[in-house]
């Protein structure tokens, strides 16, 4: 009986053409994360469950995809991978020289509906920052994320804010932590209600509709916050550091909105938060999130340690790079060495294998098609030059050296091969 299968639902398959793209997308955000002295790290793709019920409580449960191992433990597959890094640094980096700075890639898997750039299986490339509290590590963070947008030459909009300000609003009128968590999560999925239930609405109502844009000035804007939070110090000290946040990426040539309503939807963020969106994308136009997260790792048994990071989410990205129509610069196939008839096949087989260990990408005929077909493959998939090996030439240690694009023809002694390219 044949069987057919399909995917699971919300997964991709990539094509070799796709990988491409993906991998030119990952090698220039790697030349930027390294420019900035960060280090690569992977960590598991499934974890205990309690690590994120740990912070987000039992309702993200229905967002994962969990299940029980063969001793009945509790896992899941990693929603996303700042848990994991803070898990990490409690468990094993934190005599490590500080700051840590890290970056990761790879895939995480939400149970969502799926939808265009909102998949159940999809990548992230992110990095986190340990053991700094400073204002430039906050203005860090922001520049390296949006320095990989301006890397990839894609048009984007940045956002920050700063969760401290409506926090300390709540907290100097006395709401506790975890309400506090939840009145975010109410502001993140805008519902208004629902936070009227569980706060008190007036206090904080005046700055979430606040924003402004780095090009028209910040004054005006700042008046009226101030305004609004005189009586509340822990947001009047939350504000000032967002505006020395602020002014630091301004120094840098940075354009942004400032956004005082923005919330993320995960209950770790404490102070400077961000993310940046690519018009075009349709609903899901978020290609990038982050911000600080101060109590994470305390809350994994390690010391108190200042964290801030952000993720990419490597899928919309690449869609970007599509819609922005951005050129992927592909390292292709140098050569295709072609035996023509089955005395030579041997040793093409060996030139080959020389041309390769010469740091030349090399292909060879393993079909032993007809010359014609070879050449029309190698043309409709972008070879630069054929080695054609005949009889005749071989007997004088040479081969026909043929340039694709030109189809100029040359004999070539096989020994001085190499230094043709
Ligand atoms: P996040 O905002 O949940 O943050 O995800 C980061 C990015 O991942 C989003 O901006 C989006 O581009 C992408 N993403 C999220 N869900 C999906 C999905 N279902 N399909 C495709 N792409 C998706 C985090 O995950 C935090 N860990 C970021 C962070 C790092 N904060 C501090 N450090």
């Amino acid at each position: 009986m044949n069987m057919k299968f399909e995917r699971p639902r919300g997964t991709r398959d990539f094509s070799p053409e796709d990988m491409k793209s993906r991998d030119f997308l990952f090698q220039t955000m790697v030349q930027v994360f390294e420019s900035y002295a960060y280090n690569h790290i992977e960590t598991p793709v499934f974890e205990n469950l309690e690590l994120f019920t740990a912070k987000s409580g039992d309702e993200i449960v229905e967002h994962l995809y969990t299940f029980k191992d063969k001793s009945e433990r509790d896992l899941c597959l990693r929603p996303e991978m700042t848990a994991s890094v803070a898990r990490m640094y409690a468990n094993g980096l934190v005599h490590s020289r500080k700051p840590l700075k890290l970056y990761y890639f790879g895939p995480m898997y939400r149970y969502e509906r799926p939808q265009k750039g909102r998949y159940r299986e999809f990548w992230q490339m992110g990095a986190e920052l340990m053991g700094a509290s400073s204002l430039e590590s906050d203005a860090e963070i922001i520049c390296l994320a949006s320095d990989c947008m301006d890397k990839l030459d894609l048009k984007y909009n940045l956002r920050l804010s700063h969760l401290g300000v409506l926090r300390g609003i709540l907290s100097d009128s006395g709401v506790d932590e975890k309400t506090q968590d939840k009145a975010l999560g109410c502001i993140d999925r805008d519902e208004a209600e629902e936070l009227k239930k569980i706060v008190d609405f007036q206090l904080i109502s005046p700055l979430l509709g606040l924003s402004a844009d780095s090009s028209k000035g910040f004054k005006e804007f700042s008046d009226v916050v101030l305004s609004s939070i005189k009586s509340f110090p822990s947001a009047l000290k939350a504000f000032e550091e967002l505006k020395a946040v602020m002014g630091l990426i301004q120094s840098l040539g940075k354009e942004f909105t400032v956004d005082l309503g923005m919330s993320r939807g995960l209950a770790y963020y404490t102070g400077m938060v961000f993310d940046i969106s690519v018009e075009g994308l349709g609903a899901q136009n978020q290609v990038c999130g982050g911000g600080r997260y101060d109590k994470l790792i305390e809350l994994f048994g390690g010391p108190p340690t200042p964290a801030v990071g952000f993720a990419f989410g490597f899928d919309r990205l690449g869609e970007a790079l599509k819609i922005q129509e951005k050129p992927v610069d592909v390292k292709g196939v140098d050569v295709i060495v072609v035996p023509v008839g089955d005395d030579v096949r041997a040793e093409s087989f060996k030139i080959a294998r020389d041309l390769r260990q010469a740091g030349l990408a090399s292909d060879y005929d393993l079909m032993g098609r007809k010359l014609k077909d070879v050449l029309s493959f190698a043309s409709s998939a972008g070879i630069k030059y054929a080695v054609i090996v005949g009889p005749r030439e071989l007997k004088d240690g040479e081969i026909v050296l043929r340039d694709m694009s030109s189809k100029k023809e040359k004999r070539v002694k096989i020994k001085e091969l190499t230094r043709q390219f």
